[in-house]
């Protein structure tokens, strides 16, 4: 689902940043642009970005990454 209209960033595309080690709302915003025009996407950005760097979410991503 989209997150950010402004700058056409999907919940998808957050978690993968957040994968690849981003961590905060500002890289966030530097690196995908999310919140960086209306800031209407913050606090749902804020919180997928929270879940995906959740040591529960990094788990699992981590067993579904291995192979079979
Ligand atoms: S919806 Fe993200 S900055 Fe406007």
């Amino acid at each position: 689902m989209y997150v950010c209209l402004c700058a056409g960033v999907t919940d998808r595309e957050i978690r993968k940043a957040a994968d690849n080690g981003i961590n905060s709302m500002r890289q966030l915003g530097e690196e995908l642009g999310v919140g960086r025009q209306c800031g209407r996407c913050a606090c749902t950005a804020r919180e997928i970005l929270k879940e995906a760097r959740s040591p529960d979410y990094m788990a699992l991503a981590n067993r579904l990454a291995q192979p079979a």
